[in-house]
């Protein structure tokens, strides 16, 4: 039976879920090898979970207006941030532009290049909701004198994207330093929060999430090419919901899991 992804219109706003995938010992993705600009080694996505889980996490993003991501995992993964829903894998099959979340992509020194990265491709052919980025206030400054910002800054308004400047250079708190008060009072209320390890630490240790979905999969990857996650162990879990996934274990504290995302066939 296919069941249309669950929305939860009552459901709060101003909502921030943390959610990833890792391995059995606590593996998110490939170690970045830096060395930029002069052969800089990225080995992409690693793969962690199941296609049952891959689909629960494409339904889930049906009902977020944005996902968020770190510049590492936009640089090493250049991910399409898109909601492929019901058929994940097939990344022709996009959701229609109104389940699109909005990438928001905290990116201090606007160090990515916008042009080649597949958001912005996605956005430039109307497939999906232009990105949204955060910078620090000396982007302002130093653009003006430097011809490779400015170029990128146009290229993100120039297909619809939004730049938005936090107050502070480095604020202590992950609130502040991802601008979140002003994300969600420009419509992205409901963020999810993909990755990688050091957003998602940072909004860990100051307490700045109201649930999580883990994806847990049956797997092991080695310390020397990877790097993991070890929150888990500061979480009360007294709470939590162990919902098996096809081969994987989802560990949810999400109040209101769309049970029915699992029941598809
Ligand atoms: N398995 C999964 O579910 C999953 C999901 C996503 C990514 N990944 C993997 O994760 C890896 C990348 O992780 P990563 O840790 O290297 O990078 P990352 O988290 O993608 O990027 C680091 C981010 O942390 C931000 N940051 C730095 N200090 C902060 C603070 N005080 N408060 C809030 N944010 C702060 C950085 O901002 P600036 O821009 O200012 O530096 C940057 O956006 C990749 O291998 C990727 O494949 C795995």
């Amino acid at each position: 039976m296919e069941v249309k992804p669950a929305i939860f219109p009552h459901e709060q706003k101003n909502h921030v879920l943390l959610t990833w995938a890792q391995s059995m010992n606590g593996k998110i993705g490939y170690k970045n090898y830096s060395d930029d600009e002069k052969g800089n080694l990225f080995l992409g996505q690693l793969k962690i979970s199941c296609k049952e889980s891959f689909r629960m996490t494409h339904g889930l993003r049906a009902s977020f207006d944005a996902i968020m991501v770190g510049s590492n995992t936009v640089r090493n993964d250049n991910p399409s941030l898109t909601c492929r829903y019901p058929h994940p894998e097939d990344s022709t099959c996009l959701a229609p532009l109104s389940m699109q979340p909005i990438p928001i992509i905290i990116d201090s020194h606007l160090s990515l290049n916008y042009a080649s990265l597949k958001v912005m491709e996605l956005a430039r052919c109307g497939l999906t909701k232009a990105p949204w980025i955060v910078v620090a206030p000396s982007v302002i400054q130093r653009k003006t004198k430097d011809a490779q910002l400015q170029e990128r800054w146009n290229c993100i308004e120039h297909y619809g994207g939004q730049i938005f400047v936090r107050d502070q250079e480095y604020p202590e708190n992950w609130k502040d330093y991802v601008h979140l008060e002003k994300l969600q009072s420009n419509g992205a209320s409901r963020i999810m929060v993909e990755g990688g390890a050091t957003l998602l630490r940072k909004a860990f240790e100051s307490n700045s999430f109201d649930s999580l979905v883990v994806t847990i999969a049956p797997k092991m990857f080695s310390d020397e090419e990877t790097i993991g996650i070890s929150y888990l162990k500061h979480l009360n879990l007294n709470h939590a919901l162990w919902i098996p996934c096809g081969s994987d274990i989802l560990l949810t504290t999400y109040k209101h899991f769309p049970m029915e995302l699992l029941q598809l066939k």
